[in-house]
């Protein structure tokens, strides 16, 4: 079926995007809101975002013409006649996306499909209040839908035959990337996304790490483009909470369950950058505020070292930055220095190393990210009995070496693997239940919520064996299930293959 013109049933946040997309690819589209007034507003906001485009040279004013003149404002579903598909994109409230699919039933002919952009209601769900199920589908965008190229075509157990495919072929016009996927909660993008990001403010609340330290792990630790804790300010703390009750309700395990902090949030109205304050606070507020506080005081690099390594690489190399930067380095614990350093492994503890080099309350480790992602960043590790002035003085080390750096515990995994692994592992997970191959994890990952890399391949660069490892470490030291190695991961580490997920279309 071609698809030649859609109706757009709302046009807020999303639909205004997502009515220029179709607009963008020749379509025509009929929109439609609940009145007037909002009506005009949407189209307000289409009009803002190709004019946008004219400044910045992506569009001719003649371009912008002629597609603002494909969309048709409507004042009300009596026009849907001639759609091939409508596409309802109201806010996120079953009672109100049933009572659009009634009306959809009514308008639309008999053949079209009818689409619904939610993000975490049961598309089965909304699919009962059509009389014809069968052509009911999600069509899930991303925000901002006009730049985002994911689109995740979900079917139900209703589904007629060749209705994704149609969609799917839809949104390649649209010059998107389709993954089909069934009727799941969270789907691939937001049921990966979100515990991580509820992961992160569970790192938070109980002090494992600042909050700016786990953005940065997650920025340049790792290469996301934005840390966990910032982006939940942008989704808004109130919307993540939503999606992670669906999540909780729908699968019920103990790494679905909100992060109390998160709930309080929410309900103090701390609901993220929309509100001037969120997990951090915006505007006029220098430096934001961290609700555990920041990393202290600058400290003097130390003028003397004693290194501590496996007598690897890292170690020599450790060694002669120190030299270069004119710091005394000593391999041996009695030789008297300002600092104890162990250059460290992120399985294995820094505490035996710094209690048998005596001093263990001048004793820091350094644990270098390198291999799992793009920036140089260092972990700090503090062990149970680091100084204050021991971990400042490591940390204003590791600045002079030239390294960004964050503040973890001596705990499995220290803050960047302690974030990303059970993140890989939930990707994992989603693979071996059957839900979604690698590849299209990997794009959804990628295309839908910016990552540079998909979780297949970070767990490719690392090695399934060093994620099993670490996960393990992680299991064994919290005994938390969710990080429990998944088996699938254990039997790619004992083949020593690949999840080998196929190369994503160019971005
Ligand atoms: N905002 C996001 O980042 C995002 C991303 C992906 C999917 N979604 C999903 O997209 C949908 C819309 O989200 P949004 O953020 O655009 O919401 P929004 O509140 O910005 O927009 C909803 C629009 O629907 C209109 N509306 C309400 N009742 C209507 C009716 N009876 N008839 C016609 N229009 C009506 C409202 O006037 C409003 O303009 C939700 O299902 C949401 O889960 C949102």
């Amino acid at each position: 079926m071609e698809i030649a013109k859609v109706a757009v049933v709302g046009l807020g946040t999303m639909g205004a995007g997502i009515a220029e997309v179709f607009a963008r690819a020749g379509i025509g589209v009929v929109a439609i809101e609940a009145d007037v007034a909002a009506l005009n507003r949407g189209i307000g906001l289409l009009d803002a975002s190709l004019s946008r485009a004219v400044s910045r040279g992506r569009l001719t004013a003649a371009e912008q013409a002629e597609i603002r003149g494909r969309v048709r404002p409507a004042a009300d579903f009596g026009e849907l006649a001639a759609a091939d598909l409508a596409i309802e994109v109201v806010p996120e409230r079953m009672e109100v996306k049933r009572q659009i699919f009634a009306e959809l039933d009514r308008a639309c002919r008999p053949d079209a499909i009818l689409a619904t952009n939610t993000s975490s209601l049961s598309v089965t769900a909304i699919a009962a209040a059509s009389e014809h199920p069968g052509r009911v589908i999600g069509m899930h965008f991303f925000n901002p839908a006009p730049v985002m190229r994911l689109v995740e075509v979900v079917s139900t157990v209703v589904s007629g035959d060749g209705v994704a495919d149609t969609v799917s072929a839809l949104a390649r016009r649209l010059g998107k990337t389709p993954v089909q996927v069934s009727d799941r909660a969270g789907f691939i993008a937001n049921a990966l996304l979100l515990p991580y990001l509820n992961h992160a403010v569970h790192l938070l609340e109980t002090s494992y790490a600042t909050g700016p330290d786990i953005d940065l792990a997650a920025t340049a630790g790792v290469g996301l483009p934005m840390g966990p804790l910032a982006l939940l300010d942008l989704i808004g703390l109130d919307t993540a909470l939503s999606i992670m009750e669906v999540l909780h309700g729908e699968f019920g395990l103990p790494r679905y369950a909100p992060a109390p902090l998160l709930r309080r949030l929410a309900d103090a109205g701390r609901t993220g950058r929309k509100a001037g304050r969120g997990i951090y606070q915006y505007g006029g507020s220098p430096g934001g505020a961290d609700p555990h506080g920041g990393n202290g005081p600058d400290a003097a690099t130390p003028d003397s070292v004693t290194l501590i390594g496996a007598g690897d690489d890292l170690e020599e190399d450790l060694a002669s930055a120190m030299a270069a930067a004119g710091i005394t380095v000593t391999a041996n614990a009695a030789d008297p220095s300002d600092l104890v350093l162990v250059a460290a492994d992120a399985w294995r503890p820094v505490l035996p190393a710094s209690l048998a080099a005596g001093r263990p309350q001048d004793t820091v480790g350094l644990h270098l990210t390198g291999k799992l992602g793009a920036g140089r960043l260092a972990e700090i590790v503090q062990t149970g009995v680091s100084s204050a002035a021991a971990v400042a003085a490591g940390t204003a080390l590791a600045g002079k070496l030239g390294f960004t750096t964050v503040r973890a515990p001596d705990r499995p995994g220290f803050l960047v693997a302690a974030l990303l692994y059970p993140h890989l592992a939930d990707a994992v997970r989603m693979v071996q239940d059957g839900y979604a191959t690698a590849a299209d994890i990997d794009t959804a990952m990628t295309l839908g919520c910016g990552y540079p890399k998909g979780p297949f391949e970070l767990i490719d660069a690392a090695g399934a064996a060093a994620v099993l490892a670490g996960l393990a470490a992680m299991h064994e030291g919290y005994g938390y299930p969710e990080f429990a190695p998944p088996p699938l991961l254990a039997e790619h580490a004992a083949a020593g293959i690949t999840f080998g997920a196929a190369p994503r279309p160019a971005r």
